[in-house]
């Protein structure tokens, strides 16, 4: 049986590999996807989500604009991580797909009610529209069958500041309001929480981005390169890794600005392989918090492993995980999708 998915994004480089994972994955099926304001604001977003689709091929598929605003705070966006419009150097054509005429909080709150107990949700943003969603139908820790969120950062700095992650530190007010609501969730419903502590060790390379193109049969072979000028542009046969190579090379760029490497963290398609298979991470559990009230710890994930604060987990949080195994799965799958849409003319 395919896994019922609600995917919510702000894409987003890394968060349109988690949906090209997702569409690549035959035991993946993708309900809805909310598209929340992080990484660049909802409406683009959405847009990007839906030029995505097209890309791909896909079925229609239910996309739900979120909400503009963080629950408390202003938005905001970091267009210099993810490109100009979201997708690195990359764009794509407008599509004629159409957003979905009801708020990503209600498309949540109705399709998991729709699906009692099996469905899967998939967090790769800020957490805002699921908090909404959590206010109007406050039962979703138990109705829902999983929740996967990539998010946080325990023992390990933050990519935002020296403490907050990015997805966190957008939204905190939403963040809390989430880990809250999981406070008395049975222990097979608690959040898979893939933080940074683990996405940072999922590091991408130029030399997936040629073996992505040798499994869809794409030429040429694009070996990129922290030489190549910012203007350069996939002459790639495969629209699919022509997209992929221009996306990522930005996101490659950005790291090695900030002196990483280069290479990209690939946090979202992680977290998208752990909610098709939670076996791929080893966890933890842990109660999570997050600081709202410190002047330079706001948006802080902290977790209790210990039970200090006598009360019940409720995360599980990913501790281990063998990057080689997801690599191999993001290159067979998504290689195989682009593949299989976009055959090589003999
Ligand atoms: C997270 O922040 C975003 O920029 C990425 O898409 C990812 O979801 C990593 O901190
Ligand atoms: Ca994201």
């Amino acid at each position: 049986m395919r896994r019922k998915i609600i995917l919510d994004v702000d894409t987003g480089i890394d968060d349109s590999l988690a949906l090209l994972y997702l569409l690549a994955s035959a035991e993946a099926e993708l309900l809805g996807i909310a598209a929340t304001a992080g990484n660049v604001p909802a409406a683009q977003v959405a847009a990007n989500t839906l030029a995505l689709l097209d890309l791909a091929q896909a079925p229609p598929i239910e996309v739900a604009l979120g909400a503009s605003e963080p629950l408390a705070i202003p938005l905001r966006t970091t267009e210099d991580t993810h490109g100009p419009q979201g997708l690195g150097y990359a764009e794509l054509p407008v599509t004629a797909r159409e957003l979905s005429a009801r708020s990503a909080a209600r498309m949540w709150v109705d399709l998991v009610r729709a699906h009692p107990g099996a469905v899967t949700g998939l967090c790769t943003g800020p957490l805002t529209n699921l908090a909404l969603a959590l206010r109007i139908e406050p039962e979703l820790p138990v109705l829902l069958d999983r929740l996967v969120i990539m998010g946080g950062a325990f023992n390990h700095p933050g990519n935002t500041t020296p403490t907050n992650e990015w997805n966190i530190h957008v939204d905190p007010e939403a963040a809390k309001e989430v880990f809250d609501a999981f406070s008395a969730a049975p222990a097979d419903r608690r959040p898979i929480v893939c933080a940074l502590d683990i996405t940072e060790t999922i590091e991408m390379r130029p030399a997936h981005l040629v073996a992505l193109a040798e499994a869809a049969g794409s030429t040429p072979l694009e070996h990129v390169a922290a030489t190549d000028t910012p203007d350069w542009r996939s002459c790639a046969s495969n629209p699919i890794i022509a997209y992929l190579t221009d996306a990522v090379r930005f996101y490659f760029d950005f790291h090695q600005h900030y002196d990483l490497g280069y290479l990209a963290h690939m946090h979202d398609p992680f977290a998208a392989a752990v909610t098709l298979d939670p076996g791929l991470a080893r966890t933890r559990p842990a109660t999570v918090d997050v600081e709202l009230a410190g002047t330079i710890t706001r948006a802080t994930t902290v977790a209790d492993w210990a039970g200090m604060w006598g009360r019940e987990p409720n995360a599980d949080i990913v501790i281990g995980t063998d990057p080689a195994v997801f690599f191999d799965r993001l290159v067979t799958r998504v290689g195989a999708l682009a593949r299989r849409l976009y055959p090589e003319q003999p």
